[in-house]
């Protein structure tokens, strides 16, 4: 799978007739919203773990120095919080482009904070494309972000943000954090603790 993905998401869903859809946020849609919604919703799918595994080349990195930035992990148990959008299906568009290196829109259902659920799609990074990373020890992750920069800004923003979002939603992302820790370089909180 080749990094650019805009090609291969605008063939994989066809919205004739569809008013809105749900859009599941767990990276950096939760903290820059610069498209139009119609609703927005705190909200939770299962099986996925955040991690930042996926390469950032274009956005807060360079081919030469690529940054880490967030996609989903399989896992089964796990749980990730974000936001949820419903948008008109002109809004994927902007995001195809935006979200163009490596990601691809998947259906997912996700959870409100009522209860209640959806059908949507979410961005994911699946590890067959070009700019996937994979792991690495969450040290090592958190200087690769202390280090690199893109046309976005440091990949220290795009961290420090998501973690600040992530606390405002009220959501424990052990791997955010930790990573977090690593980089204000405080000492990282003992497994145990966390
Ligand atoms: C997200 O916030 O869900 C996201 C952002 C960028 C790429 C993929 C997903």
């Amino acid at each position: 799978m080749t990094a650019n993905t805009i090609d291969h998401n605008r063939a994989r869903y066809n919205f004739e007739g569809i008013e809105s859809v749900w859009l599941f946020g767990y990276g950096s849609l939760i903290y820059k919203v610069d498209f139009p919604f119609l609703e927005q919703r705190p909200a939770t799918i299962r099986g996925w773990a955040r991690r930042f595994w996926q390469g950032s080349h274009d956005h807060r990195g360079t081919p030469e120095a690529p940054g880490r930035v967030v996609t989903l992990i399989e896992q089964p148990g796990a749980r990730c919080k974000g936001m949820a959008y419903r948008v008109s299906p002109n809004v994927f568009e902007y995001l195809d482009v935006r979200e163009k290196n490596g990601y691809l829109r998947f259906s997912t259902t996700m959870t409100f904070d009522d209860g209640s659920h959806a059908e949507g799609l979410v961005y994911i990074a699946t590890e067959d494309n070009e700019a996937f990373l994979g792991e690495a020890p969450e040290a090592d992750i958190a200087a690769q972000i202390a280090a690199a920069a893109g046309p976005s800004g440091p990949n220290s923003e795009y961290l420090l943000r998501l973690a600040e979002s992530l606390r405002a939603l009220g959501d424990d992302c052990v791997h955010t954090f930790a990573i977090e820790t690593h980089l204000l370089g405080n000492e990282p909180v003992a497994v145990k603790d966390r």
